[in-house]
């Protein structure tokens, strides 16, 4: 029988990405709704070693489901990596009276969860929240779509300007190890070439493709790369080599960045993160733990902790298919 819980802590930690807040909000008005007590802990797993706790009632978390980032910070904690790090952490809730944590974040806060749930038996829930999608066990990730968005918005104003002046733009995406954000967001925009982590489609193609879309009488051209793509070059050197190649193009680069990151929510990313948010504290309040909270089929759905970290958010090959038929 578990014990009973009367106070939950929630953090975000990692990258931060919309609808956290909406999570945030989600998780804290779920326990009061339930009656019981919500603490938000600051700056991720740093504040819990540091005890920056915070008592959070419904009336704390107005006004916050349209914004970006996160009111309670986020951070990559060291600390929390070394055992006695995570000691102090645990001594902090246990002194706060907090008997179960909601943790929003990516696989490395899911892996600091998991280890933290392993050595003190502390009842913990995920909720997964980067903009990269990147995580196992659910459909979208919180921030996934405004990401995408965000993405389609800017390379239309890009557009803009490549097809006013016959211009080829190199335009990099976030996704250090995953492409969906560059394989979605290239497709909505209508990219010529998406280039991703997952798949090295080579330099070769890459030019062949250009050739043929210079000869099919397209002047101007978007080609979308995912930060982490494994063609070899990064975006500039990227360019050079075009530039070698196809001397008679005129090419510029554009890196998107962190503006990727913010923003106020899409409807789908504050609809999401209150369904996950009220899925993760009644599944605590169930006796649940070490679950993450995710979204199959757009059904809400728990994939223990475990799966979520080891397993793999698969790019859907279909989209690669789509996407070169898009570009005849
Ligand atoms: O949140 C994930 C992510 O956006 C990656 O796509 C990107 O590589 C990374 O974060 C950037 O992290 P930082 O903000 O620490 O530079």
């Amino acid at each position: 029988m578990s014990k009973t819980i009367k106070k939950i802590g929630v953090l975000t930690s990692g990258g931060d990405s919309p609808g956290m807040n909406a999570a945030i909000r989600s998780v804290v008005r779920t326990c009061a709704y339930h009656n019981i007590e919500c603490v938000g802990i600051y700056r991720g797993y740093q504040g819990m070693i540091e005890g920056d706790f915070k008592e959070m009632g419904p009336r704390s978390v107005n006004n916050i489901v349209n914004k970006g980032g996160t009111i309670l910070k986020s951070a990559r904690s060291k600390e929390f990596m070394t055992v006695e790090g995570r000691k102090k952490a645990h001594e902090n809730l246990v002194d706060a009276g907090i008997d179960a944590l909601v943790v929003i974040g990516g696989d490395g806060s899911f892996t600091g969860a998991e280890v933290f749930n392993n050595e003190f038996g502390y009842p913990v829930m995920g909720i997964p929240g980067t903009i990269d999608n990147d995580i196992f066990g659910t459909s979208h990730t919180l921030g996934f779509d405004t990401a995408l968005n965000t993405v389609v918005d800017c390379i239309d104003k890009i557009r803009d300007t490549a097809s006013s002046h016959n211009r080829l733009f190199l335009v990099e995406v976030m996704g250090r190890d995953a492409g969906h954000i560059a394989l979605n967001a290239g497709i909505g925009a209508g990219a010529e070439e998406i280039l991703i982590p997952e798949e090295d489609l080579g330099l070769e193609r890459l030019l062949e493709s250009l050739r043929r879309s210079k000869a099919s009488g397209k002047s101007s051209s978007i080609v979308v790369i995912a930060e982490g793509d494994k063609i070899g070059k990064n975006v500039f050197e990227l360019k050079d080599y075009i530039e070698e190649n196809f001397p008679e193009y005129d090419i510029r680069v554009s890196v998107l960045g962190h503006m990727q990151r913010g923003g106020s929510p899409s409807c789908y990313d504050r609809v999401l993160a209150s369904r996950l948010g009220v899925k993760a504290v009644e599944s605590i309040l169930e006796g649940k733990s070490n679950f993450m909270v995710g979204i199959i089929n757009d059904k809400v759905a728990l994939t223990p902790l475990e799966q979520a970290i080891k397993g793999h958010s698969e790019i859907d090959r279909e989209l690669l298919r789509v996407s070169d038929i898009m570009t005849t």
